[in-house]
């Protein structure tokens, strides 16, 4: 054999040949062995280890029953204040931290725990996009900045878009129920406001908020990065790069529909701030992509001139303002009618937005800051969906980038290119909070804030315990700097919703479901809502 294929390759002398084959062999071993090897520290404990559950076998498991290992984790290692590695999707690990850890992960500095490059890594921009869409996040960047000042302004967009949303969805019929699909009508719903406030201030940008099949095409992209980003996660770090270039093959075709259907606004809009620039007193649309607009003409020039890139930022804007808000919104609504029976939320609610809105309101176009704010009961409605239905399993994720590590505050040297977090459902859901800890209740958080009201004013108190208010006991936005910018629109956004719904249409489960909602159940580390899910709706005739 040796011989035979000797003259093939060219060796002059047999001990060549094995010398050779010896060499490489082990740079192959030594180098899988450096990309895959188990880096972790040996008083890292594993989770399993224990009780002598094989690794692999532990790993089946998280693929089988996700919520198992966390709450194993959980119980057995967070609830003692001790990290644990753990297995998570693919080939992958993860090291859970315990909640009281939380202030001191988030006050580690960025060179030492990345959030950025955690987020990279979950949603593999770098791949679905591109490296500096991944890597030069200047949208989110302006969500943090600009979104405060904006506020207004969005909310006044979005009110005025809700009577059009409503109907496009739910419909006018206010003889007969209907049937809906939850989901896809969460996502019509939710994208038409969405995009309202994201283009809709111009005219060429209003006729694609309304245009279904633009806000479908938003969508065919978010679920594309999706694809990408699932596709990722079942391969080890070092071969995504490899991997992408398959899985990423229908991104070209989704970006370039996305495109072809911006290309109108876009010019519009390019038009808008080249007037600008001449005339200080035009005021531009004041939606999101108006602020991109006038952030990148400054900043990025390059980028505002390119079609391909303004294109693909308002992609990376949808991924943030669409994904989550939609899976939420759909807990949302089957949360408020599955509570109804015991608790009556549908009526509460209606008492609440009328108090607040006041009767002559239904429309809902008379808000303020200060009358969301009275919203107690909707707050907590919003605060108990995400408590009990949060879609991360895992908070606070950030990547060690430090050369020497990370060194948790239980001793242990975690190494770079680690992932950590801290459980984000186990935590909200722990006994020793919550009474009844798995148990939807909506007014929950409203009836402490009710006792603790303010005397006199009659104001609710205890502020830590709104929507917006991020704790170890309150993750899904995260905690810290990182914590997500976009909830205080998210709540304007959800009580609009809310308010608008139950004061125009009467809804409810179908008569099958008995009163409850369909459960969510875990997959890969996400809690994922019962997609399928149908409500019934009926418009209420006015008066
Ligand atoms: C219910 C809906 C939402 C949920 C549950 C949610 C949750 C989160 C979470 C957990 C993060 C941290 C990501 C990470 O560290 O991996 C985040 C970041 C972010 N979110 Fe949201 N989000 C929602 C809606 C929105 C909306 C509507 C916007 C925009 C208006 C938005 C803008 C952002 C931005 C810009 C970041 C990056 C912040 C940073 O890295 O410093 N989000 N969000
Ligand atoms: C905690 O560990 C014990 C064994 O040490 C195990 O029997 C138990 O199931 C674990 N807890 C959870 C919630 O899995
Ligand atoms: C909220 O504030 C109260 C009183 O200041 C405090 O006792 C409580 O622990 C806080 N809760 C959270 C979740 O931060």
């Amino acid at each position: 054999m040796v011989a035979f294929l000797m003259p093939a390759l060219g060796f002059e002398h047999p001990l060549v040949l094995v010398l050779v084959v010896a060499v490489t062999t082990l740079a192959v071993v030594a180098i899988y062995r450096t990309l895959c090897a188990d880096r972790y520290p040996r008083n890292l404990p594993r989770i399993g280890a224990r009780e002598g559950v094989p690794w692999q076998q532990m790993r089946k498991k998280f693929q089988a029953d996700c919520l198992a290992v966390f709450d194993d984790a959980y119980e057995n290692y967070s609830k003692r204040g001790q990290s644990v590695l753990i297995p998570v999707f693919g080939p992958n690990d993860e090291v859970i931290l315990p909640p009281t850890s939380l202030q001191w992960l988030v006050r580690q500095p960025e060179d030492v725990v990345n959030s950025l490059a955690a987020q990279v890594d979950s949603i593999q921009l770098e791949h679905s996009l591109g490296y500096k869409f991944a890597y030069d996040p200047w949208g989110g960047m302006l969500i943090k900045k600009d979104l405060n000042s904006a506020m207004d302004a969005m909310c006044a967009i979005m009110s005025d878009e809700l009577n059009a949303a409503f109907e496009a969805t739910f419909g006018t019929d206010t003889q007969n129920w209907k049937e809906l699909d939850l989901f896809p009508t969460c996502r019509m719903l939710s994208g038409q406001l969405t995009q309202r406030f994201t283009v809709g201030d111009s005219p060429e940008g209003l006729k694609l908020a309304r245009d279904k099949s633009w806000v479908q095409s938003c969508y065919n992209v978010l679920d594309g990065m999706l694809d990408v980003a699932g596709a990722a996660a079942s391969y080890k770090r070092f071969l995504r790069p490899v991997v992408a270039q398959w899985t990423k093959r229908a991104m070209p075709g989704k970006l370039g529909d996305l495109k072809q259907r911006f290309e109108p606004l876009y010019r519009e809009r390019l038009s808008i701030v080249e007037r600008k620039g001449v005339n200080d007193n035009i005021q531009g649309p004041r939606d999101l992509l108006g602020m991109m607009m006038d952030y990148a003409v400054n900043e990025r020039p390059d980028e505002v001139l390119n079609l391909d890139d303004m294109a693909k930022r308002l992609a990376v804007m949808n991924f943030g303002t669409m994904h989550q808000t939609v899976l939420t919104l759909h807990n949302l609504l089957l949360d408020v009618l599955g509570s109804d029976q015991e608790f009556n939320t549908v009526s509460v609610l209606r008492e609440e937005v009328q108090r607040v809105m006041g009767p002559g309101d239904l429309g809902c176009k008379q808000w303020n800051k200060a009358k969301f704010q009275a919203m107690t009961r909707a707050d907590s409605i919003c605060r108990e969906t995400l408590r009990v239905h949060t879609f991360l399993g895992r908070a606070v994720q950030r990547l060690v980038v430090g050369k020497d590590g990370l060194v948790t505050e239980d001793g242990i040297r975690v190494p770079q290119g680690a992932m950590v977090s801290i459980l984000a459902h186990q935590t909200q859901t722990d006994a020793d909070t919550y009474k009844d800890p798995h148990k939807y209740d909506p007014f929950r958080h409203s009836r402490r804030r009710e006792a603790a009201a303010e005397p006199g004013t009659g104001k609710p108190g205890l502020h830590n315990l709104s929507f917006v208010a991020t704790s170890a006991e309150n993750l899904p936005f995260n905690h810290g700097k990182h914590a997500c910018p976009g909830r205080f629109l998210v709540e304007y956004e959800f009580k609009l919703i809310m308010a608008y719904a139950v004061m125009n249409y009467d809804i409810e489960l179908p008569e099958s479901y008995g009163g409850k909602r369909p459960p969510n159940t875990w997959f890969a580390g996400f809690g994922i809502p019962p997609l399928e899910a149908k409500i019934r709706v009926r418009r209420r005739s006015p008066g």
